[in-house]
C-alpha cells in the first residue's frame, strides 16, 4: 500500500499552477453521452476518477482517446449499453451522474445507487424526483435505479437541497427534453456553470447557470464540441491554506479567484495576505494566525470540500475557532487523525472546537477520504517530525501530481511503497 511521507517544518515557497476541475471534469466527461459527434476536453486532470468515468464510457459505447497530456476525445457514435453497473458505481459515486445523459439519449437507464461514503449517507432521491419530474418512470430494483421515458418533458422542479450532482443530472436530462425545463433551488457551484457553458456550445439553451433558478429549452439534437475545463478551486485552495500553515509565499499562478471569495475572506480573517498575482492568487503570512469561526455552506459559501485544510490550518491559530460542517453528516474523521497529531479538538455535533496554537508532531495516520486526507498532508507539512500518511489512493482520486507540485515548493514529501499515482 503507498504512503505519503511528510518531513514538516519547511515554510513553502514558489508559484504552482492547478490542474483542471475535477468535479467540472466528470460531468463533461458524461454530456458526451449526449451527441453522436465527437467531443473534445481540455485541461482535463489525470487522475484516477476521470479514469474509472473513461472506463464507464466506455462500457456504455463512448470511445475515448487521449490526444494530448490534458485533452481528451470523446466520441458516443454508438451506445452499446444504457447500464452503469455496481462495481464501478461502488468506486466511484459521481458516476451516478450518467443517469440524466442515458435518457436523454437512449430513452432508458440502468444506473446502480451509489450507496453510502465516509462522510455521509449521499442519498440520490433529488436526483430520481428530478428525473421522474420530466416524466421518466423510475423504479428502484436490486439496488438499481431503472428508469424509461419515451421522451422526456420539461417541467418546473423543485430541489429541496441544492445539490450539486442532482443539478447537473437533472440538467443534462433535461437539455433534449420537449419543451421548457425550470429547476428551481438549483446548485450554483462553478463546475455547474462549467458544465452549461458546455452544453449551450453543444447547442443546448440553458440560462441562469450559477443561480438558483436554471432555466433550460429543450432542443432536438446536441452537436459535438471543444471545451476547456475550469482549474481547480479546490486545488488551489488546498495550496493556498498549505501557504498559510507552513508561513510561506506561494503564488497559485491560475488560481480562479472569482471561485474562491469565500476561501479568500476568511484566509484574511485568519491574518493571511490573499492578494491578486498576474492570472491567480498568492498567499503569505506576515504575523499570528487568528481564530475563526466557519460553517461549510453551498456556493458561493465556504465550500465542504475545503473544511479539512481550513481544520488543519487552525489548530495553529492563536485562540479558539469554531468550526461547523453543514453539508455531510460525517466529515470530521479528519479531526481524530489530528488529534493524535497533538492538536486540540472538541467535537459537538457537527461542530468542532479548535483551540491553538498546537505543536504538532509527526505520526502515523489515515484518512478515509480525497479532502480529508489533504487535510493531513497539511498538517504534516506542519508537525515536527515524520508523519506518514496511509491510504493515499484517496489524494489521487482527486489531486494531479500533489507530491510534485508541492516538492516544487520546498516541501519534504515523498511518495514511499510503489510507483507513480496510477492515473
Ligand atoms: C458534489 O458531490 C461534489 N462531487 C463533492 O465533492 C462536494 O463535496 C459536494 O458536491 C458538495 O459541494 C462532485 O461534484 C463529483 P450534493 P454531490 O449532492 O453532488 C444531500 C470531492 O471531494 N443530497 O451537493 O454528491 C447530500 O447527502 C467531493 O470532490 C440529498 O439529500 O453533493 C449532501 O448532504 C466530495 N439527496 C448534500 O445534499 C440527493 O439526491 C449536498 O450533496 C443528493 C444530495
Amino acid at each position: 500500500m503507498q504512503k505519503m511521507v511528510i518531513q514538516g517544518g519547511v515554510a513553502l515557497r514558489g508559484e504552482v499552477a492547478v490542474s483542471g476541475s475535477k468535479n467540472a471534469s466528470l460531468p463533461c466527461l458524461m454530456a458526451s453521452i449526449l451527441t453522436d459527434e465527437p467531443v473534445i476536453l481540455r485541461n482535463v486532470p489525470r487522475l484516477r476518477d476521470i479514469r474509472t468515468t473513461l472506463e464507464l464510457l466506455e462500457r456504455l459505447g463512448v470511445e475515448s482517446r487521449w490526444i494530448g497530456p490534458h485533452e481528451i476525445e470523446l466520441h458516443a457514435a454508438t451506445m452499446r449499453s444504457h447500464e452503469a453497473p455496481y462495481e464501478l458505481v461502488k468506486t466511484m459515486r459521481a458516476s451516478f451522474f450518467v443517469l440524466g445523459p442515458l435518457i436523454a439519449r437512449l430513452g432508458r437507464a440502468r444506473v446502480s445507487t451509489p450507496g453510502g461514503c465516509a462522510i455521509g449517507a449521499r442519498p440520490v432521491n433529488l436526483h430520481i424526483s428530478g428525473i421522474r419530474a420530466l416524466g421518466a418512470r423510475v423504479q428502484l430494483r436490486h439496488g438499481y435505479v431503472e428508469a424509461h421515458a419515451e421522451r422526456l418533458v420539461g417541467a418546473r422542479l423543485w430541489l429541496d437541497n441544492p445539490s450539486v450532482g442532482a443539478t447537473e443530472n437533472i440538467m443534462m436530462a433535461a437539455v433534449r427534453a420537449r419543451g421548457a425545463t425550470v429547476i428551481e433551488n438549483a446548485a450554483r457551484e462553478p463546475e455547474i456553470q462549467d458544465l452549461a457553458r458546455m452544453l449551450n456550445a453543444m447547442g443546448a439553451r440553458v440560462s441562469g447557470a450559477g443561480t438558483h433558478v436554471i432555466h433550460i429549452e429543450g432542443v432536438e439534437r446536441l452537436h459535438g464540441v471543444e471545451h476547456c475545463v475550469i482549474p481547480d478551486r479546490i486545488e488551489a485552495g488546498s495550496f493556498m491554506i498549505a501557504a498559510a500553515i507552513t508561513g510561506g509565499d506561494v503564488t497559485v499562478s491560475n488560481a480562479p479567484a472569482g471561485h474562491l471569495d469565500a476561501v479568500t475572506t476568511k484566509l484574511r480573517e485568519a491574518g493571511i495576505v490573499v492578494e491578486p498575482a498576474g492570472e491567480g492568487l498568492r498567499v503569505h503570512r506576515n504575523g499570528p494566525l487568528r481564530p475563526v469561526e466557519l460553517r461549510t455552506l453551498p456556493y458561493p459559501g465556504f465550500p465542504t470540500d475545503l473544511q479539512a485544510q481550513m481544520t488543519a490550518l487552525l489548530t495553529q491559530a492563536e485562540g479558539t475557532s469554531v468550526i461547523t460542517e453543514t453539508i455531510f453528516e460525517n466529515r470530521f474523521m479528519h479531526a481524530l487523525e489530528l488529534v493524535r497529531m497533538g492538536a486540540d479538538i472538541v467535537m459537538k455535533g457537527p461542530t468542532a472546537i479548535v483551540r491553538g496554537p498546537a505543536r504538532l508532531s509527526g505520526a502515523p495516520v489515515m484518512a478515509t477520504d480525497l479532502r480529508a486526507s489533504m487535510g493531513l498532508i497539511l498538517a504534516g507539512l506542519v508537525a515536527e517530525n515524520t508523519t506518514e500518511l496511509d491510504r493515499i489512493y484517496h489524494l489521487d482520486r482527486g489531486y494531479e501530481s500533489l507530491d510534485e507540485k508541492l516538492r516544487k515548493l520546498g516541501a519534504r514529501i515523498e511518495r514511499s511503497g510503489g510507483g507513480a499515482a496510477a492515473a
